[in-house]
């Protein structure tokens, strides 16, 4: 008899798992939801309305990176991936850069990254370089005024679903970190794991999905985090 492979996991991060880091959450009390209007800086129309309004808004986050480090829940989700056996691949709503800075490459950011911009002409993407704005002329195709974050923004399609949907449609353990399933679809991924999957997720606090997860571990992801991996690797 063939010994059953190791189980593929899927793990995907919210805000919830670079807050002990410093970054602020979306919609803790302090969020940055509370001080901008999603409206204002997080829509294609907001980005055609005022480019350097928004521009300055994600210059501010940028600058935020270069004062905070990967916490100890980055740094054990790094060490899954390099130590287990079978299939892993990380997801993060995050567009910070702390997942990458811990050593995860099995990762996709579904929503963009703070580090990279875009061209609205030719879709391009290059690494953000200090000072880009709306007259940066792009790289690839030579054209000014279409670099934009790489981020994606209120309606617009996440990336990388297709990879998304295979890994969880394979998954044998799906965990959850710090997020509060407020958006879609990374909130709806818990209902494509297989039935007989394990699904864990780790907060502060219970999720607008918590009931969908057959486990709920409620603390902060630094403490969290390092011990399930423990766990896992036994
Ligand atoms: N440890 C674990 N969980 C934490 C911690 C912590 N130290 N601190 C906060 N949390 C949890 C909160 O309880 C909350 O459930 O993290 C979650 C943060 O929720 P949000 O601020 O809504 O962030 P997130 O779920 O990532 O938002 C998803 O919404 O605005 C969009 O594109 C943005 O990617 C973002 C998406
Ligand atoms: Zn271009």
């Amino acid at each position: 008899m063939r010994p059953s492979p190791p189980p593929s996991i899927v793990v995907l991060t919210g805000a919830g798992i670079s807050a002990e880091s410093g970054l602020r959450t979306f919609r803790d009390a302090g969020g940055l939801w509370e001080n901008h209007r999603v409206e204002d800086v997080a829509t294609p129309e907001a980005f055609l309305r005022n480019p350097a309004l928004v521009h300055a808004f994600y210059n501010q986050r940028r600058a935020q990176l270069r004062e905070v480090r990967p916490n100890a829940a980055h740094l054990a989700l790094a060490r899954l991936e390099r130590e287990w056996s079978g299939d892993f691949l990380l997801v993060t709503q995050n567009v910070d850069d702390l997942h990458d800075r811990a050593g995860s490459r099995a990762l996709i950011h579904m929503h963009g990254e703070l580090l990279k911009v875009r061209c609205a002409f030719c879709s391009a993407v290059h690494p953000w370089e200090g000072g880009t704005g709306p007259e940066t002329r792009c790289p690839a195709c030579a054209r000014s005024g279409g670099i934009r974050p790489h981020i994606v923004w209120f309606g617009e399609m996440p990336l990388e679903m297709d990879r998304i949907g295979d890994a969880l449609e394979r998954c044998d353990l799906f965990v959850a970190v710090g997020t509060s399933g407020n958006v879609y679809p990374a909130a709806g991924f818990v209902g494509q794991v297989p039935a007989g999957a394990r699904t864990l997720e780790l907060n502060l606090e219970p999720s607008s999905v918590s009931s969908r997860f057959s486990e709920q571990r409620e603390g902060p992801a630094s403490v969290l985090v390092p011990a399930l991996v423990e766990e896992l690797l036994g």
